[in-house]
């Protein structure tokens, strides 16, 4: 696994906005787009292109475009949805797909609960869009399920990373390849498994359930 933490002044400022217990949900929302934006065009910076010619008003010229297959972009539900519009603007060509998953309390597994993905992804640069690595075992389990869908690569984008999920993530997928983007990696994980210091629940940020 590479593990790529954005180093940036703007990543920096919008994700202390982010971490404060005051930012509402309105700009909270507005920020997570516009820190994925700048998180997407780190982890876009080798996607697969291809030359197409285009007319200018002047002359004929050889352009870039997203080489076919398109990347697939998959949020995980609910608070990957958050990060959707700033990937999305900023490939719009990307295809999109849903993973909902989430830990059964009881037994701790991994369960996904929803899925509208390609059947078949041979070929297909996944991004994977979760806000926060925690503990791992979600984005881990999402990882092999496109993997054994036939992803030929994985990227996932994420806000904050915990060393904890970041070990666990290099650990449990030792022979796939995949690329991790993050605008920081915190301290540790509580007994809760919430991220310190963290910006506390993001589907709750995101969608007005907090305190
Ligand atoms: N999920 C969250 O939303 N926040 C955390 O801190 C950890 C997991």
């Amino acid at each position: 696994m590479r593990l790529h933490v954005v180093d940036h002044p703007l990543v920096a400022h919008k994700l202390t906005v982010l971490r404060d217990r005051r930012t509402p949900s309105m700009i909270f929302r507005q920020l997570a787009e516009e820190l994925v934006m700048l998180l997407a065009y780190e982890a876009t910076r080798d996607v697969a292109v291809e030359s197409v010619q285009v007319e200018t008003p002047v002359a004929t010229t050889t352009g870039t475009t997203l080489a076919r297959p398109r990347p697939l972009v998959v949020p995980i539900l609910r608070a990957g949805l958050g990060m959707l519009e700033g990937m999305t603007k900023m490939a719009p060509s990307a295809e999109v797909g849903f993973l909902g998953m989430a830990r059964n309390e009881e037994t701790l597994d991994i369960v996904t609960y929803a899925e509208r993905l390609p059947a078949d992804l041979t070929g297909r640069h996944v991004f994977v869009l979760d806000p926060m690595l925690a503990t791992g075992g979600t984005l881990i389990e999402a990882i092999r399920f496109l993997y054994e869908r036939g992803a030929e690569r994985v990227t996932c984008i994420c806000l904050l990373g915990a060393p904890e999920g970041v070990a666990r993530l290099e650990e449990a997928l030792g022979e796939h390849d995949v690329d991790l983007y993050l605008a920081a990696v915190d301290e540790r994980l509580d007994e809760r498994s919430y991220i310190v210091p963290g910006l506390g629940d993001a589907g709750d940020r995101l969608y007005g359930l907090a305190e």
